[in-house]
């Protein structure tokens, strides 16, 4: 028995030095020290032995696990460390490899303009307000002074949802919105920025488009502080030396109303095919605000009076830039975006 134990030993010694990795060296634990290992299998045959010679077998096998136990840890230690530091050598980094790059977005001319608008309409005092794109019928239409079957709302024919709701057609409800919040407080001085809806498709219309509506509503408000605000806005958009001018127009939920025209951008009002050789370009609709509308919000047009514009974001983004097709801006084409 103690032959064979020695043996054992020295095979098992033998063994765990030449083993190579973690997995190896699990089967030779099992296999030496497991329950059924082989050392347990000589232990075994203990029985059989003489009182005398049972503790010093006992002994030597107590020994013998212990050494081998002390070799499995070290060898075990060190295998470790070997696998671990195989796999930092595979997982090294080249720092000198040419990096990979990402292509990277710019910024829609749409965005441009919203961003360049609020930013100049800020620095006029201006506060943003917002709405929401599926409006009732009472402030898209009737709080605008618009009443059901109004000529008027022809021209906004527009993607109904049931009878009374419907997809904004422009950022006027707002007006009667923000009024709400704020009657009788003044001064109101906001702007509205935002998507609005109508059944139109062609090179300069499309069914989805932005608007910026402002309002102004305080004591003695009057159409030339109307003009100065326009006036402030198309030179800090379009370069100091714009002009704007107004001319008579209808809207319903305005009165006096006016369109209003910027000089040419393309041609500074000499003439040109952009213009149609007028020199001026209309970029929005305006006017003070109808009675019935401040009376809607909750002001009374005795006390206050207020000027009202909404502009198209399209339009302007398509002057700024020198854009001849507003489906260009929808389209996705990164020949197109690129260029902003
Ligand atoms: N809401 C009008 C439109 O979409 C534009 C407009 C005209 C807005 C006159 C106004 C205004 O605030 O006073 O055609």
């Amino acid at each position: 028995m103690r032959t064979q134990l020695e043996e054992i030993r020295s095979k098992a010694k033998e063994e765990l030095l030449k083993c190579q990795s973690l997995n190896e060296l699990n089967d030779l634990r099992v296999y030496y020290l497991g329950k059924k290992g082989a050392l347990t299998q000589v232990l075994r045959g203990m029985g059989q032995l003489s009182a005398e010679e049972r503790p010093i077998i006992g002994q030597l096998a107590n020994e013998i696990r212990d050494e081998i136990n002390t070799i499995l840890n070290q060898q075990g230690a060190k295998l470790k460390k070997a696998e671990q530091e195989e796999k930092l050598l595979g997982e090294t980094i080249d720092v000198t490899l040419p990096g990979k790059s990402f292509a990277q977005g710019s910024k829609h001319p749409i965005t441009l303009v919203l961003e360049e608008a609020k930013q100049i309409f800020i620095g006029l005092g201006f506060e943003i307000a917002e709405g929401p794109d599926i409006e009732t019928d009472y402030y898209n239409f009737e709080a605008l002074n618009l009443p059901k079957n109004h000529p008027a709302r022809d021209m906004q024919d527009s993607f109904y949802i049931t009878s009374e709701v419907l997809l904004r057609t422009h950022t006027s409800p707002v007006q009667v919105r923000t009024m709400e919040k704020m009657a009788p407080k003044t001064p109101v001085k906001i702007i509205c920025p935002g998507k609005v809806y109508r059944r139109d498709d062609d090179a300069t219309h499309s069914p989805m488009f932005h608007q910026i509506e402002g309002l102004v509503i305080d004591k003695g408000i009057k159409m030339s502080d109307l003009k100065g605000v326009l006036l402030a806005f198309a030179q800090q958009m379009f370069g100091p030396k714009q002009k704007v001018r107004l001319r008579p127009s209808f809207f319903p939920f305005t009165e006096p109303s006016a369109e209003v025209d910027i000089s040419c951008v393309m041609c500074e009002g000499e003439g040109c095919r952009v213009c149609s050789q007028t020199g001026w370009l209309e970029i929005l609709g305006s006017g003070m605000v109808h009675p019935n509308v401040l009376r809607y919000g909750g002001y009374n047009p005795e006390e206050v009076t207020g000027f009202a514009f909404g502009m198209g974001v399209e339009r302007i983004a398509m002057l700024k830039y020198g854009i001849n097709d507003l489906r260009l801006m929808y389209e996705n084409d990164l020949r197109f975006l690129r260029q902003f």
